[in-house]
Parts: C-alpha cells; structure tokens; sequence
C-alpha cells in the first residue's frame, strides 16, 4: 500500500452482530471513530514522513507512525477475530471445532477453560491500556499467552487471537468491571479465523 493511503477496513458483520456480549454502541463508536481515527492519524505521519528531508524530522516521527501504525493493525486484526456468538445461534463465535488449534491448546494448557482463565489473568493485569495475544512463538514452535502495551502490535510473536484491553473497548456496557469483558468476549472470538492464523504461521515457521 503506497503512503498515506490506508482505509478503514469493513467489518465483516453487522455493528449488532456480537451483542449482547459487545454492544452494538461499543462496535459503532470503536469502529467508526476510534479506528479510523488511528487510519487518519497513520495516514498524516506517512505523508509527513515522505516529506522529512532530516533524521531528526524523520525521528521526531517514530511516536506517531509506531501507535496509529499499530493501532490500524490490530484494531484490523481484532475485528476479524471477533464472530457472531455459536450461543446465540447467530454466527460460529465462541465456537472451537477439532482441529490443530485446538489440539496445540489442550498440549498447552489441558483444557480450553484453563487457557481461558490464564489467558484473562494475564491479560487482565495489563497496567493501562494494551492488548492480551494468543501468539505463536516461531522459537519454540509454540502457544504462548503474551501481551503488549498500549497500541505496540505483537511483533515476537505471529497473532493468533488479539483482545483490544482499552477501555474503549468495553467500558461502556461493562464499565470498570474488566473481567466481565473477558469473560463475554470469548463468547464472540472467532476459533476459526485463530485456526486459519495458526496454521499459516506453523506452515511458515516464520513471522
Ligand atoms: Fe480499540
């Protein structure tokens, strides 16, 4: 993609898809306004950046391209690993099939209720803003719960399952009670793209 030209991304359902887990107002406003703002944002450092003539100006952009650059890429990412809960009979989230994924889980971590809660008490001790990852760690060819501060994108890791731990992302269904929000959300994560992610980065044994 030349600079400057990233576009906000279409969801792949509707903004009520994954209520009641996540609102339809939540999904409106984080889609709308907050990813694209980080699209816009992107877009103003690549331009300004094409235009440095300096280190120092092109320095003095590093902030900027690292938290709207990583904030379109895993905003794009979270969106497309969220699917319409199995439970509501609406979609396939929420929903594990056999298969290599969940095999590699139960090696890991014995059952997909303990990843679950290891994956949440991880995630849910992030200071401030960030996101809690199921990567694949291309060293060790294995799962591994990992998480990042505040807009950083997975980079040690290929992402499997991403969950976007702003408060905007939760705080206006489930206030201040994170754990509520972890516990809905896997009610709406989509197994199967986290399988087709797994098996691209096994395949490759790459990032
Ligand atoms: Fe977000």
């Amino acid at each position: 993609m030349s600079t400057g030209q990233h576009t906000l991304p279409d969801l792949p359902y509707p903004y009520d898809g994954l209520e009641p887990y996540i609102s339809r107002q939540i999904m409106e406003l984080h889609h709308k306004k907050h990813h694209q703002t980080y699209v816009n944002a992107l877009n103003a450092a690549e331009q300004a950046y094409a235009k440095t003539t300096t280190p120092k100006e092109r320095i003095a952009l590093q902030a900027a391209l690292k938290f709207n650059g990583g904030g379109h890429i895993n905003h794009s990412l979270f969106w497309r690993n969220l699917a319409p809960s199995a439970s509501e009979k609406k979609g396939n989230g929420g929903a594990l099939r056999d298969g290599p994924l969940k095999s590699a889980i139960y090696e890991n971590w014995g059952s997909l209720d303990a990843f679950k809660k290891e994956f949440n008490t991880t995630t849910a001790g992030i200071q401030g803003s960030g996101w809690g990852w199921l990567g694949y760690n291309p060293a060790t060819r294995k799962l591994e719960i990992v998480t990042t501060a505040n807009q950083d994108p997975l980079l040690t890791h290929v992402p499997i399952i991403g969950v976007d731990i702003w408060e905007h992302a939760f705080y206006l269904q489930y206030l201040n009670v994170k754990a509520d929000y972890l516990k809905a959300i896997w009610q709406v994560i989509n197994f199967e793209e986290a399988e087709t992610r797994y098996a691209e980065a096994t395949g490759a044994h790459k990032l």
